[in-house]
């Protein structure tokens, strides 16, 4: 019996690592499978883990309103003592780059325990951009025994490092496996359609007949005038399209809450709205008619729906999508997001070209992939 221990904090990591959960799940003659939360997010993570009817076996609890880097890291690091010395699993599951995957893959070097890493590869070399996260990826892959690189650009990135190819392997990214269970769901009944329905009215969005901007933003280096001119850019956007509803779950961080709702508030046709449940989010992306965003997930999500994202960021580590054509970077120039935007309401040829679907980031496969390399 193989002990395997998956082990993540984050609203995203949690989305990603649920369908390999379940996959694991599978074979509990071959696995014995244990789920550690970090909940360096709280109620974003438990959204996630309802959804997917995940009871973790072991939770640090290490979410505090505002907390810095210092505290993740460090409750973290000594919350998995105990839990390493306990379970001793054979392999540690971490995912992405967030400070819990960093801390966990570091807790599990000190016991000499085995790290795999989802979504591995991924760089933008700017240790800047994403900060802290591309420093996390990029620590993570030096101190890991299995690389799960989700696209071939990423395996590429690990080989130019000298990652020994016999540790890397090429799955797709578990994002798509998790897009594609939601929206079967979703299409199963009318049903659950209407629930979803029900529930983002309750959140205080009514669908009509209009086009839809779906919003969402937190990234650390955005925080101040970043978020300043994101919302100065959405106003202006708000103001020139009155025929277009901008719906923008806010993120619960409250460098993001405070700017978003004292520029945004009081406008009609602007929704600020509590963060969705994975399924209602799914769904309010299959709605929108284009997506403004910073987000890693919803830039790998939203191709397959063929959906245009507009990347308020100045560099990515998912090319795939912006070398495809439907993703865009334009930063977080006020001017320059809301020339974006203006652009792919009106020029009906330029959106039919980046709203042809495309799945550069897997095939739905990818958990099966890597549960397949410990059989
Ligand atoms: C974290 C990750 C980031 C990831 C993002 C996904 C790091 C350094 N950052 O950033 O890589 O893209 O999650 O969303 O690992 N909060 C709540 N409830 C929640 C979640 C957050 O109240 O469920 C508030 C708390 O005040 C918390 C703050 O948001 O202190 C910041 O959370 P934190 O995880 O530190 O940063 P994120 O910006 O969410
Ligand atoms: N998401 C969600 N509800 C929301 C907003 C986003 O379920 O209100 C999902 C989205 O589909 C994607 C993930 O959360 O899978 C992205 O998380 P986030 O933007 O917080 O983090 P990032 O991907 O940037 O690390």
């Amino acid at each position: 019996m193989k002990k395997i221990l998956l082990v993540f904090g984050t609203r995203p990591e949690a989305i990603k690592m649920a369908p390999l959960v379940k996959e694991f799940q599978k074979y509990p003659n071959i696995f014995e499978t244990k789920v550690c939360v970090t909940a360096q997010h709280r109620q974003m993570l438990d959204q996630v883990l309802e959804v997917f009817e995940i009871v973790p076996d072991y939770d640090l609890d290490v979410m505090a309103p505002n907390q810095d880097l210092f505290d993740i890291t460090s409750k973290v690091l000594l919350g998995m003592r105990n839990i390493l010395n306990e379970f001793a699993p054979d392999v540690v599951f971490v995912h992405g780059d967030t400070t819990t995957s960093l801390a966990v893959a570091m807790g599990a070097f000190y016991k000499r325990i085995k790290v795999a890493h989802v979504e591995a590869g991924l760089r933008t070399y700017d240790l800047q951009s994403p900060w802290p996260e591309e420093m996390n990826r990029q620590l993570t892959d030096r101190i890991s025994d299995y690389y799960f690189a989700p696209t071939m650009g990423a395996e590429n990135n690990l080989k130019i490092e000298k990652v020994p190819q016999e540790k890397v392997y090429v799955t797709g990214n578990t994002v798509i496996d998790a897009l594609l269970m939601a929206v079967d769901i979703i299409a199963q009944d009318k049903s659950i359609e209407n629930q979803i329905v029900k529930s983002i009215k309750e959140k205080g969005y009514v669908f009509s007949d209009k086009r839809i901007v779906l919003v969402t933003g937190h990234r650390r280096e955005n925080f101040g005038d970043g978020f300043l001119h994101i919302c100065q850019a959405i106003k202006n956007v708000a103001i020139s399209h009155p025929d277009v509803d901008i719906v923008y779950p806010v993120h619960l961080n409250p460098n993001v809450q405070k700017p978003v709702f004292e520029l945004l508030s009081d406008l009609d046709n602007v929704f600020l709205i509590s963060p969705l449940d994975y399924l209602p989010f799914v769904y309010m992306m299959q709605h929108s008619h284009l997506i403004l965003t910073d987000s890693g997930g919803v830039q790998e999500e939203a191709p397959s729906l063929g959906k245009p994202v507009l990347v308020m960021r100045n560099t990515t580590e998912r090319p795939e999508a912006v070398t495809a054509g439907t993703v865009k970077l334009v930063g977080t120039d006020a001017k320059i997001i809301e020339d974006n935007l203006n652009l792919l309401l009106k020029d009906k040829e330029l959106y039919t070209q980046m709203s042809i679907a495309n799945n550069p980031y897997g095939d739905g496969a990818a958990c099966s992939r890597i549960v397949q390399v410990f059989i």
